[in-house]
C-alpha cells in the first residue's frame, strides 16, 4: 500500500543531495521510512531538506558525509542508528560521473594520459571503496538484526566495458562484481544486496548539458523507485513463479525474519496452500522442511489458527487495537 510499505525502516541514502539520491530520499520518506541523507555537498543537503513536505523533514536526519573516507562513514552509521532509532536500508548512490574530468566527455573519449593518478584514486575511492566503506560500516548491525537490504547503484554493461569512459566504467563493474559476492556470502542471514540502474543516461546534473543529450530523451530519475521500494518489500516476491525449493526456502527466510522483528511487536504470519503444492508429492515433501523449521521454534511462537487469534483480539482491552 503506498505510503506505508516502508514504515519503521531505517534508510541511509549517500549522494542523497541532488539528481537520483535525491529522488529516492522523497520516495523512500513517502513509504514512511525514516532516513538518514548523505552527501558531500552542506548547500545541497540544506536545499534537500527546504524541498521535503513536513511530515518528512522530521524523518530526515541530513548528514554531511564523504563516502570515500572510512571513518567518516563509521561515523554516519552510528549517527543513523543512534538517532533514528536503528538502520534496514542502505543504498550506495553516491558517485562522481565522468563530468569531473572534463565536460565534454560524451563527445570526445577521455584517453588514460589525461586521467592524473590523484583522479583515478579519487573515483576509486568514491565510486568503488565509498559503497565497501558504508557496506562494511553497517554490515555487523544489519547482520545483527538478521534483516537487511544493501542497494548499490550500478550502471549499464556497456558504459562499464566502454573506451574512453574510464575510471567510472570500471569503478561500477567492480561494485557490480562486490554486489554479486557480498549477496553470496550474506545468503541465507537475511540480508541481501542487490544492484538497480537506470538503464541509460538519466536526467540529473550527471548528464551535463555539454553532453549533447536532448533533457527529453533522458531516462527520468524517478524509474528507480519502484525496483527500489520492491526489493524492501519481500512479500513481492509472492507475485511471481518459483520452484517448490525457492518457495519452501522464502517462507523459511520469511519466518525468520519475522521472528526476529517480533521481538519489537507482535505479527502474525499466515501460509495458504495452494493445490499445487499440496496436490505433488515431491512439491509437499520439499514443503514439510519449512514446516519443520517453523516447529523446531515452537517455544517462540504461538502455532494457531484464525478463529483463535479472532478470539485473542475480541479479548483485548479496548485501545490495545487500532480504532478498538
Ligand atoms: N545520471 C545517469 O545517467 C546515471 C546512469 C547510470 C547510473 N547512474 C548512477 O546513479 C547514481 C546517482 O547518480 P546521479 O545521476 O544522481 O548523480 P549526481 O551527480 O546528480 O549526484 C551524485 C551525488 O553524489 C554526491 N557525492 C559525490 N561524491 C560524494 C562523496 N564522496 N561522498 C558523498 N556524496 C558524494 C554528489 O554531491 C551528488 O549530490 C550514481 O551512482 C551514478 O553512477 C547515473
Amino acid at each position: 500500500m503506498p505510503g506505508r510499505r516502508l514504515r519503521g525502516k531505517v534508510a541511509v541514502v549517500t549522494g542523497a543531495a541532488r539528481g537520483i539520491g535525491r529522488v529516492l530520499v522523497h520516495a523512500l520518506l513517502a513509504e514512511g521510512a525514516t532516513v538518514a541523507a548523505l552527501d558531500v555537498s552542506d548547500a545541497g543537503l540544506a536545499a534537500l531538506r527546504d524541498s521535503l513536505p513536513d511530515g518528512g523533514k522530521d524523518r530526515l536526519l541530513a548528514n554531511l558525509t564523504d563516502i570515500s573516507d572510512y571513518a567518516a562513514c563509521e561515523h554516519a552509521v552510528g549517527k543513523a542508528i543512534t538517532g533514528l532509532g536503528g538502520l534496514h536500508i542502505l543504498i550506495n548512490n553516491a558517485a562522481l560521473g565522468m563530468g569531473a574530468i572534463r565536460i565534454d566527455h560524451q563527445q570526445v573519449p577521455v584517453g588514460i594520459q589525461e586521467i592524473s593518478p590523484a583522479m583515478w584514486q579519487r573515483f576509486v575511492a568514491t565510486n568503488f571503496s565509498g559503497a565497501w566503506n558504508m557496506t562494511r560500516a553497517s554490515i555487523g548491525h544489519l547482520l545483527g538484526q538478521r534483516w537487511g537490504r544493501i542497494i548499490n547503484i550500478t550502471t549499464s554493461f556497456a558504459t562499464m566495458l566502454r573506451g574512453g569512459f574510464h575510471p567510472y566504467g570500471p569503478c561500477k563493474a567492480a561494485l557490480e562484481a562486490m554486489s554479486s559476492g557480498h549477496a553470496k556470502e550474506f545468503e541465507g542471514s537475511g540480508v541481501t544486496v542487490n544492484v538497480v540502474l537506470p538503464g541509460g543516461p538519466a536526467d540529473t546534473s550527471m548528464v551535463p548539458p555539454e553532453s549533447g543529450f536532448e533533457r527529453k530523451d533522458l531516462i527520468s530519475p524517478s524509474v528507480m523507485v519502484a525496483p527500489i521500494v520492491w526489493l524492501y518489500d519481500s512479500l513481492q516476491m509472492l507475485n511471481r513463479m518459483a520452484t517448490p525449493t525457492e518457495f519452501t526456502n522464502f517462507v523459511i527466510h520469511n519466518f525468520d525474519e519475522m521472528l526476529a522483528q517480533s521481538k519489537r511487536h507482535p505479527l502474525v504470519m499466515g501460509i495458504s496452500l495452494h493445490g499445487h503444492v499440496l496436490g505433488q508429492p515431491y512439491r509437499l515433501h520439499e514443503f514439510r522442511r519449512a514446516i519443520r523449521h517453523i516447529v523446531s521454534k515452537r517455544n517462540e511462537i504461538w502455532l494457531t489458527h484464525p478463529g483463535e487469534i479472532c478470539k485473542h483480539v475480541e479479548s483485548l482491552p479496548k485501545g490495545i487495537v487500532p480504532g478498538s
